[in-house]
């Protein structure tokens, strides 16, 4: 394979396409290494184009025929597609190409995965399977007829007709080809249905091999069907085709892939049973489900014009997401999980050299840019606009979104703009959230005198690669007061920070109030507020608002911990008091107690020494997080196991959120206690366990304190047939080896027989964990370094979508001493010297050095 420079895109130089498609007729002749692809395509020239050059996209293909208005031709084919002279009036183009789905390992285009044919087209994978305009502007209407000797053959939209070896589907709604899918194997059915409200009878199936997989579908069919029901009752809207299917597919680089009535599930994305499930994994499963499906109207029925829109479709469905899971499982706890994920990942990746607006403006490979920044922050922004304009103002505004974009390939443009419509607003300064990337600071003074409390803000952003300067954005920000008794005196009110320092005040108190600032994390920046350890334990106390007062809770504990960092300094007692407060109050919900408990991670320390303006040492960090650990363990340790037997969930295991909230607070108890009972109540658990979230905890619990050997043997003979729960096993030891040991435990693991590179997930198993074990990834010896390097230079010739994502574990590597450094960027530059590294990889470690 030639790789042609890599050429950078520009938002800037977007122009319309210069050939629109009407209807698309493929078929496919599926076989391993010969497959054939028979493309009928129907083109007319388009109105606006700029352009009259025809272009079709095309790689890795071996074109066999090809013919104009049914004379053959012989277009011009180059590694990245072909040109040809075409009329002026409408033609039809076809084309016959062959492709081996067998030994593609990339997982993108048409690959196999255990013996299963299947597709992963977004974002620019199409054009691996056929010669087409492979743009999201150019939308199609699909029919697609399948030969193979396969019992299941799938594609997107309703089926046509069927036979032996043989199967056709028509799919009516115009989609993008990143849009298309095709299935085929041996596989079996979960099945159910569902009436829409609009009285439409639709098909539901989830489709997984035969054997364990077929019992562990049935939550994600309840959670389909509860999404369904949701995007109905909160959005109107409905489904619009009479089948809807999923598929498991064991080796897959994301999440899921929300083609038009034919989703495709990394498997650990939608099976799930109580014995092989955590608490987590059915919450994640439940999620993503709802995000593909809510992809329906937000993503497929209004797709975005070209991917520099991406955050278009992905942060306003990772918002819908999110509120549902809010509605399902709770709002305070699922904010609280949201801004943890935000802060830990898209604050790290906005503050390092990865930095790129939510909407970049320029890309190299488009893969690299299905970031925490596209959809997290994509979806915070849209949480802002909605606190910006109110709940009736975002219902109308959505409501003309789908009105007025329906069957549009749209832009940001076009979403600010039904907002301004909608609402009046003028959003000029909101819409810099898009362009310009780095995380806002806002620091907080305050001053009162005679009944008047004032509150400055000042924010300023800092510089990120390509964006020197930042201008003022428009804040929200969500305030209420305290009085000195714990009472609510202002309720939450909304401050719009536009000026780069602006003043707020309150007028009428009695006294000098307590402010709680950023409720509900109400937008996405580091809020730089010097409070008294004392005022802190206030707030977790009695904030009312469950957000802040977990976050008030958080700040303690990131002071207490930067202080042991630094100087070795003794926790306060208000520390610790707060927290057996909180853990001791049977009226809050256990979930809430849970995150309450839980420290900011080895990595969130560090992220806090650095904005501090200090060098992190992994190892001190990581050492006062265990000091740390053991003084809660030893405070709390009269109060530990009434609390641990307090959260017994008796009865039959069941994933909703109130017993998992009791599990939750039950095994972070269960962790504290193994620090000081030599695991004896771990091995208990373990013995007992009849759950996956339980058995996992307490192995967790023992391994952590460097006991739990037997039963990690015996967990491994348990479930050596299940491979989502060996990724489990293979993550676990990594997570909880020791600093000095981690790069060993993962370098054993990747010769046990059960790992595989191939595998997307077993391969983040070992080194997902190996990044977030922060102290033994980045222990001075730089074995860890070493170990990831070597192996991202072997996945990179097989799949380089998951190795330029994996190489993000070195973005921080300008945080740390001169000797972690050099150790990184040795590592860096030995993955960059690799021969005919791909382009995926080759722009992520170029962003990386800087
Ligand atoms: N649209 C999918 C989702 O968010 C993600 C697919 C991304 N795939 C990729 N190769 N970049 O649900
Ligand atoms: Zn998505």
């Amino acid at each position: 394979m030639q790789n042609a420079a890599p050429q950078t895109i520009y938002l800037k130089d977007y122009t319309p396409p210069a050939y629109l498609v009407d209807s698309v007729h493929l078929t496919f002749k599926l076989a391993p290494t010969t497959t054939r692809v028979i493309a009928r395509i129907a083109f007319r020239p388009n109105p606006q184009a700029q352009s009259r050059e025809f272009f079709l996209h095309g790689e890795q293909l071996r074109l066999i025929s090809a013919a104009i208005d049914g004379q053959p031709v012989t277009p011009d084919v180059t590694p990245t597609g072909l040109t040809c002279a075409v009329p002026n009036t409408p033609f039809i183009f076809e084309s016959e190409v062959e492709i081996s789905p067998q030994t593609n390992t990339a997982l993108e285009g048409l690959y196999m995965s255990n013996g299963m044919y299947c597709t992963q087209c977004e974002a620019e994978g199409f054009r691996k399977i056929t010669y087409y305009p492979d743009r999201p502007d150019v939308m199609a209407v699909f029919t697609v007829r399948i030969e193979g000797d396969l019992p299941v053959l799938l594609s997107n939209g309703n089926p046509v007709a069927k036979g032996e070896g043989w199967a056709e589907w028509h799919d009516p709604w115009p989609k993008p080809a990143y849009l298309f899918a095709l299935v085929g194997g041996n596989l079996v059915n979960h099945a159910d249905s569902f009436t829409t409200m609009e009285g439409r009878d639709v098909a539901l199936n989830i489709w997984v091999r035969p054997g364990d997989d077929e019992h562990k579908c049935a939550f994600g069919m309840g959670a389909l069907k509860a999404s369904m029901k949701w995007d109905e009752d909160v959005y109107g809207r409905a489904y619009d085709l009479d089948i809807f299917n999923i598929v498991a597919v064991d080796d897959f680089n994301m999440g899921a892939m929300e083609n038009k009535g034919l989703n495709i599930f990394n498997s650990s994305a939608v099976l799930a049973s109580a014995e092989t499930a955590t608490d987590a994994n059915f919450e994640r499963i439940e999620a993503i489900i709802a995000h593909e499906y809510f992809h329906n109207w937000t993503g497929n029925r209004i797709t975005c014009r070209d991917w520099f829109q991406l955050c278009l479709k992905e942060g306003l469905t990772v918002f819908r997401d999110q509120q549902f899971t809010g509605d399902m499982r709770g709002h305070a706890a699922k904010r609280i999980d949201d801004a943890v994920v935000l802060r830990a990942h898209q604050f790290r990746e906005d503050g390092g050299p990865l930095a790129h607006p939510v909407r970049p403006a320029s890309f190299v490979e488009i893969n690299n840019f299905y970031t925490v920044t596209v959809y997290e922050k994509g979806a915070e922004i849209i949480g802002m606009l909605k606190r910006l304009v109110g709940d009736d103002g975002y219902k109308k505004a959505l409501d003309l979104y789908f009105d007025r974009h329906d069957g549009d390939a749209a832009t940001i443009e076009d979403w600010l703009r039904v907002f301004e419509d909608a609402t009046g607003r003028d959003l000029t300064q909101f819409a810099l959230w898009y362009a310009q990337a780095g995380t806002p600071r806002v620091t907080v003074t305050d001053a009162f005198d005679n009944g008047n409390y004032q509150l400055t803000l000042t924010q300023m952003t800092p510089p990120t690669p390509g964006q020197p300067e930042k201008a003022a954005m428009h804040i929200p920000v969500a305030v209420g007061l305290l009085d000195n008794a714990g009472k609510e005196i202002v309720p939450t009110r909304i401050l719009e920070l536009t000026e780069p320092v602006q003043t707020f005040t309150f007028e009428g108190l009695a006294g000098k109030p307590v402010a709680s600032i950023l409720r509900g994390f109400s937008a996405p920046v580091i809020l730089d507020h010097t409070q008294t350890n004392a005022q802190r334990a206030f707030l977790l106390a009695h904030d009312t608002d469950p957000f802040n007062r977990w976050d008030a809770g958080r700040a303690l504990a990131q002071d207490v911990l930067h202080d042991m960092v630094r100087d070795d300094k003794v926790p306060d007692a208000a520390f610790f008091d707060g927290l057996a407060a909180v853990l001791r109050d049977d009226r809050l919900d256990p979930a809430f107690r849970a995150l309450v408990l839980g420290l900011p991670s080895q990595d969130d320390t560090a992220q806090a020494l650095v904005d501090a303006g200090q060098t992190p040492d992994p190892t001190a960090i990581f050492q006062a997080h265990e000091a740390l650990g053991l003084q809660i363990a030893q405070h709390l340790q009269d109060t530990l196991p009434r609390i641990y037997a307090q959260m017994a969930v008796t009865g039959p295991y069941t994933p909703d959120a109130k017993s998992a909230g009791k599990r939750a607070l039950g095994n972070r108890v269960l962790a504290l206690m193994s620090k000081i009972d030599g695991g004896r109540q771990a091995a208990a658990q373990y013995a007992e366990a009849d759950n996956m979230t339980q058995q996992l905890a307490a192995l967790g619990a023992l391994l952590n304190i460097g006991k739990g050997l037997d039963e990690l043997t015996a967990f491994e003979t348990q479930w050596q047939h299940d491979r989502l729960v060996m990724d489990k096993w293979f993550g676990l030891q990594v997570t909880c080896a020791g600093p000095e040991n981690t790069a060993n435990v993962a370098a054993r693991l990747t010769a046990h027989p059960a790992f595989t590179m191939k595998n997307p997930n077993r391969f983040r198993a070992v080194f997902g964990a190996l990044k977030a074990n922060a102290a033994g990834f980045h222990d001075p010896s730089g074995a860890s370094y070493d170990l990831l390097a070597d192996w991202l230079i072997k996945l990179d010739a097989l799949n380089p979508q998951t190795t330029a994502r994996m190489v993000t574990s070195f973005d921080t590597w300008k945080r740390y001493d001169t000797n972690r450094q050099d150790k990184m960027r040795a590592a860096l530059g030995r993955i960059a010297g690799t021969p005919s590294l791909s382009r995926d990889t080759t722009e992520m470690v170029t962003r990386i050095l800087g």
